[in-house]
């Protein structure tokens, strides 16, 4: 099964891929996950992608597309992957298709979350990472213990873009930069869009009905 999970920034991308991880067996590709990786171990597309990313600003397309076109061809897509913050240009998703196309593995859906913008805003801004990948929020999803992943028992905390400049920033270049895309998968007939305002367990629930017909 081949998915794209799109949204704006906050939209539960992240929080609902983990979940399919678990459910169907195949692996999340994080692009913001991979680059934080970068930036954490300072290697140099680390150091280039950083002043973007504070700033809420995109990676230069060149970049994420090498990203995408290696991690694709890794053994453990072979089942299938869940893309989760690619594509987000039109450039993006013509050199996915491209890939995609040379490795035979068609999308099967884009599940577009829908969240009106002061949720997402709520959402960012109560946020907590944790190295491992794992998202919580202060209010709606907190660790079970104060601070600490119950996944990995490191330390959580609030991610560099998340302070309110750069949230302003992600929003807005998401409306600029990366809504298209609604209308570019429409017209291919992939599109299923879900209501992201739903509890998190609600949203999977939908997406798992969605997505029976591919699994
Ligand atoms: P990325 O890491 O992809 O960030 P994003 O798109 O801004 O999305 P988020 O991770 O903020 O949100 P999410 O939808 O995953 O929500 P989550 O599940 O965490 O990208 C970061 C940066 O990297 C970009 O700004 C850019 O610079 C760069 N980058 C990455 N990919 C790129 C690309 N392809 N091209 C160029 N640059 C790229 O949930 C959010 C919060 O809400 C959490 O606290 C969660 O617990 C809570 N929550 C989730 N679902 C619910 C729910 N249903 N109800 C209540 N709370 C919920
Ligand atoms: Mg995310």
């Amino acid at each position: 099964m081949n998915i794209i999970l799109f949204g704006p920034p906050g939209a539960g991308k992240g929080t609902q891929a983990k979940k399919m991880v678990d459910y169907y067996r195949i692996p999340q590709i994080s692009t913001g996950d991979i680059l934080r990786a970068n930036v954490r171990e300072g290697t140099e597309l680390g150091l280039a992608a950083k002043k973007y990313m504070d700033k809420g600003e995109l990676v230069p397309d060149e970049v994420l597309i090498g990203i995408i076109k290696n991690r694709l061809k890794e053994q453990d897509c072979e089942k299938g992957f869940i893309l989760d913050g690619y594509p987000r240009t039109i450039p993006q998703a013509d050199a996915l298709a491209v890939i995609l196309d040379e490795i035979n593995k068609p999308i099967d859906a884009v599940l577009n979350l829908e969240v009106p913008d002061e949720e997402l805003v709520e959402r960012i801004s109560g946020r907590l990472m944790c190295n491992c990948g794992a998202s919580y929020h202060r209010t709606f999803n907190p660790p079970k213990k104060d601070e600490i992943c119950d996944i990995c028992g490191g330390k959580v905390f609030q991610r560099a873009d998340d302070k309110e400049e750069a949230v302003k920033t992600r929003l807005s270049v998401y409306k600029k930069q990366t809504e298209p895309l609604i209308d570019y998968y429409a017209k291919q007939g992939v599109l299923i869009t879900l209501d992201g305002t739903k509890d998190i367990d609600e949203v999977f629930e939908e997406i798992k009905a969605v997505l029976a017909k591919f699994a």
